[in-house]
């Protein structure tokens, strides 16, 4: 019984303890994600001058800083926030800041497996569209062509995270304002303006919507030249690419009750006074929405169907991102998304997702309180429109249908 043999129950103790370790952190970080990381930062430009210097922290994990991320979450439990972990009251800005270490959490381990069903329910959506992309009896305007042949502008609604790995395509009225919000928080970009940062509720809407707080695609040419095209393939192979999409009919009435039911005044001149003079027996419609709406008068449904289905609004300029179809902004016949949300099912894929990104405890997806636009309403919208428009519409927003997988509505269409 002498220190050798404690000495030697130490080493195995120890080597065991070494071993496991290893195996789970293979377990867990297996298939890394490796970043792909390109010289020059690309995180959005910050709308406001950076009040004070802070240390650097946008250096891509690096192998080992992840094995160090992950002792450390042994190591410090309970510290919630990433970059107010360490802290910052010791350590002198200037000196020696690329040293601190700020531990990043940006994944976490998981005891239960993800349910088969939304494994499965992935595996069916992203079949779909492979089959319907594939299939030749389903045509629209742009299937074909490839992703070199995507002009720019239309590259504009794919948000890229380089840190993360993650490219969203964001479509509007699909709860684009919270995943835009998670993309901003993902970014870092707020870090130096004090908000707090794993609240995704606390970012200012208007800040959500300024395009300056999102690096996407059609930004690609400014900063990187002739390199552009190759960087976004490059990309979109490396990235996870998601998107969210839901029943096109009731994402068109809630965009109705969005920017029509609502004093809205840069919709109201862009649009609403087109419909009014053109469906509306309004050949001078009021000058400014306030008055409109104390006048009672706004383009019903009906109208906005109508001004959809005119080919003049075409003519005239590309469908409003709010109602322009899911194929058109997201080109998911030359882009292969990994994960397809449906807002019918919020709340789960967006669990799936974070947890798909590792980054579910960096952030929650808000839960929103609000009244979503019901399928269940949507005969009663769909009422005052002749079943002729119907019809037609379908057919404008047929390829989403068919791609997303959301059954045709015969009963809207066949009465
Ligand atoms: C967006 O942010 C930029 C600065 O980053 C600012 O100049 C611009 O006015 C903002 N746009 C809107 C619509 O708030
Ligand atoms: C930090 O630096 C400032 C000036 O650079 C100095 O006045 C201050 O004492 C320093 N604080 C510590 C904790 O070293
Ligand atoms: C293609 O779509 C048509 C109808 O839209 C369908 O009848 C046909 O079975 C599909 N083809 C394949 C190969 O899935
Ligand atoms: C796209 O596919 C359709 C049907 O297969 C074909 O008729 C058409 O010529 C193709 N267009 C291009 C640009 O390849
Ligand atoms: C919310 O939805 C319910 C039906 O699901 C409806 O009865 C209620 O009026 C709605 N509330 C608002 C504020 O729209």
């Amino acid at each position: 019984m002498g220190t050798s043999r404690m000495f030697r129950i130490f080493v195995v103790l120890g080597s065991a303890f070494m071993i496991l370790l290893i195996i789970i952190y293979w377990d867990d970080v297996g298939a890394s994600h490796f970043y792909l990381h390109t010289p020059v930062s690309p995180g959005p430009k910050v709308p406001h001058p950076v009040p004070q210097k802070r240390p650097q922290t946008s250096r891509a994990p690096s192998f080992l800083s992840d094995i160090d991320a992950f002792v450390n979450q042994f190591l410090e439990p309970g510290t919630g926030e990433p970059t107010d972990a360490a802290p910052a009251d010791t350590s002198n800005q200037s000196e020696k800041a690329e040293e601190r270490y700020i531990p990043r959490r940006e994944w976490k381990i998981h005891l239960t497996p993800l349910a088969p069903e939304l494994r499965d329910r992935q595996e069916q959506r992203r079949r779909l569209l492979q089959e319907m992309c594939a299939n030749d009896s389903i045509l629209f305007h742009g299937k074909n062509r490839s992703f070199d042949d995507i002009p720019n502008k239309e590259l504009d609604h794919l948000i890229v995270d380089d840190r993360h790995g993650i490219i969203y395509c964001y479509v509007p009225k699909v709860a684009c304002s919270n995943w835009k919000r998670i993309m901003i928080i993902l970014s870092e970009s707020l870090l130096q303006e004090g908000v707090p940062q794993r609240d995704p509720l606390a970012i200012p809407r208007d800040l959500v919507h300024n395009s300056s707080m999102h690096f996407t695609f059609n930004k690609f040419w400014k900063r990187y030249g002739k390199f552009a095209r190759h960087l976004m393939k490059v990309k979109l192979k490396k990235y996870t690419k998601f998107l969210f999409v839901r029943d096109p009919f009731v994402r068109l009435i809630s965009a109705y009750r969005n920017k029509f039911e609502l004093p809205n005044e840069d919709f109201y001149r862009r649009f609403a006074q087109v419909m009014l003079r053109r469906y509306g027996n309004q050949p001078t419609p009021p000058a400014s929405v306030d008055e409109a709406f104390s006048l009672g008068i706004h383009p019903s449904f009906s109208h906005f169907i109508q001004y959809l289905l005119d080919p003049q609004t075409e003519k005239d300029m590309p469908f409003n991102e709010h109602w322009r179809q899911v194929y058109r902004l997201c080109h998911p016949c030359q882009i292969q998304y990994d994960f397809v949300g449906h807002l019918e099912t919020a709340e789960e894929d967006a669990e799936h997702l974070l947890r798909l990104l590792r980054v579910d405890n960096v952030v929650e997806f808000p839960t929103s309180s609000r009244n979503l636009t019901a399928s269940s309403w949507e005969s009663d919208w769909f009422s005052t429109v002749p079943v002729e428009a119907r019809r037609e519409l379908y057919k404008l927003y047929e390829p989403d249908f068919r791609l997303f997988g959301y059954e045709k509505p015969d009963s809207l269409i066949n009465e």
